[in-house]
């Protein structure tokens, strides 16, 4: 294990820090979804019914307030011992319609805080600059990021922020799960996709754009700060073939190349060689500039980051289809040997240490695991605690896969579990489906107080950190 291995915990602008209109904040994609009880997934895989209608309540509008709450966040976080903190800065603060000519100074004073505050406590911030986040007057205007002109607000965007945070913060992540943008358009790259087109021409062109700016802000950065470290991150989870029969250990192989796709092209610098081939068989035409090819064969990420909730699983034989669980976003076979979570994720902790060996084989690069962690429904008890001891053990024995990893010859920069304090879930909008060792006093309808409590999870983990440094 690194001697320099952080130990932290992750979030995300749009899923903390509320004050959604505040000193001159523009709207972002999840600022028009409701939470699922009222429409979410309908609104997500259809914005053009949620770019008009009116759902009433939209949970990010508030959030957990991270945006007024943050020192009080932060000293918690730092009591357990944090030596990281990953979040991401919301593109629409600084940026209030993607396009502006000059930044918005209060929303960069707010970051100038937030990463202060971090550095006080010795906490690494650790930075997505577009987590599920292009501003939505960018998909008003031009249709989201498969409107190449996106790479030059993009990069507008970045030299900003390398310029202002380049002494503050020196790990980066270009895209948060660069693949989820084939799932979900909306999320990924602000698209609204119209019927009579072909989605995957739509997604994968935007796809490409933002594979030429994560590459172009990448070599931004170096001649900002040559101290800056870039990543890439990954929404992982290896496909396992269903059974040995050859077609589903095919099948297997097909899914992971859809997912590798995009980190080949950050790590190794160009497309594999499959890709070709999936182009033409699901009819795109990519469009490439000239120089796009070179842009991305110099300038590769230097460590990749991934999330990591479960392992999927991919088949075709007959008896098996149509038994799939929600893996978040990525549709996969029900695997009969894991145990699922009520929101549909299965749990394979040992899936962590085959994800991490395959992905550091092929990368051979640091590996940085971003996010991690358990959605449940934890019971507030009546004398104010919360005995979340299925967290405990989730967390204990996907820590433990990993170190098996590091063990096997990973290089491993650090593990951040996600939403360290409770938050709104990007895929629910449910406040109630919680991932923190804080618990946020706050309902799926936006009640509460929004008070703090310390989960039981909380001391096993700050314990864990002091055992695992000294
Ligand atoms: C990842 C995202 O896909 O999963 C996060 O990067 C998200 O934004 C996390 O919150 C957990 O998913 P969910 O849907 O439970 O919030």
């Amino acid at each position: 294990m690194r001697k320099d291995f952080l130990w932290g915990g992750a979030m995300a602008a749009n899923q903390c820090e509320g004050a959604y209109l505040e000193d001159g904040k523009g709207l972002s994609p999840m600022d028009i979804l409701p939470s699922v009880q009222y429409g979410r997934k309908e609104a997500m895989y259809h914005p053009e019914i949620a770019l008009e209608k009116d759902y009433g309540y939209y949970p990010s509008h508030q959030s957990i307030d991270f945006y007024h709450r943050y020192k009080e966040d932060l000293a918690l976080l730092a009591e357990m011992g944090f030596q990281a903190f990953r979040t991401s800065i919301s593109w629409a603060r600084i940026f209030p319609n993607g396009d502006d000519p000059s930044p918005n100074e209060a929303g960069l004073a707010f970051y100038d805080h937030l990463f202060d505050e971090c550095r006080k406590y010795g906490m690494e911030p650790v930075v997505t600059i577009c987590h599920f986040d292009t501003p939505l007057a960018l998909t008003r205007k031009y249709g989201g990021w498969s409107d190449r002109r996106l790479i030059e607000f993009y990069l507008n965007y970045c030299e900003v922020l390398f310029k202002r945070y380049g002494d503050k913060v020196k790990y980066w992540i270009t895209f948060n799960e660069i693949n989820m943008i084939t799932h979900i358009p909306f999320f990924g790259g602000g698209m609204v996709i119209k019927d009579q087109e072909n989605p995957d021409q739509i997604v994968h062109q935007a796809a490409h754009h933002q594979l030429v700016a994560s590459a172009l802000a990448t070599k931004l950065a170096k001649s900002i700060n040559p101290e800056i470290q870039m990543g890439c991150m990954l929404a992982a989870g290896s496909f396992y073939p269903y059974s040995c029969n050859p077609k589903d250990v095919w099948a297997a192989v097909e899914k992971n190349q859809e997912v590798y796709l995009f980190i080949d092209v950050q790590a190794r610098g160009k497309y594999p060689s499959y890709a070709k081939k999936m182009w033409t068989e699901k009819n795109i035409e990519l469009q490439m500039e000239a120089e796009d090819e070179e842009i991305l064969r110099q300038n590769t990420v230097d460590y990749l980051a991934f999330s990591y909730y479960s392992t999927r699983l991919a088949g075709v034989s007959p008896e098996i289809s149509g038994r799939v669980a929600d893996g978040n976003a990525i549709t996969t076979l029900r695997n009969p040997h894991l145990g699922i979570t009520p929101w549909g994720r299965q749990i394979d902790p040992l899936g962590l240490r085959t994800t991490m060996n395959e992905l550091y084989d092929r990368y051979q690069i640091p590996l940085f695991v971003v996010e991690n962690g358990l959605g449940a429904e934890d019971v507030l008890e009546e004398d104010g605690s919360i005995a979340d001891d299925y967290r405990i053990e989730y967390m204990e024995q996907h820590i433990e896969a990993m170190k098996e990893a590091i063990n096997d010859g990973v290089d491993c920069l650090g593990y951040l579990s996600w939403g360290c304090i409770d938050l709104v879930s990007a895929g629910t909008g449910e406040m109630e489906k919680r991932y923190g060792f804080i618990y946020v006093d706050k309902d799926n309808e936006g009640n509460g107080t929004l008070e703090r409590k310390k989960k039981k999870s909380f001391h096993w983990y700050k314990d864990f950190i002091k055992r695992n440094i000294e």
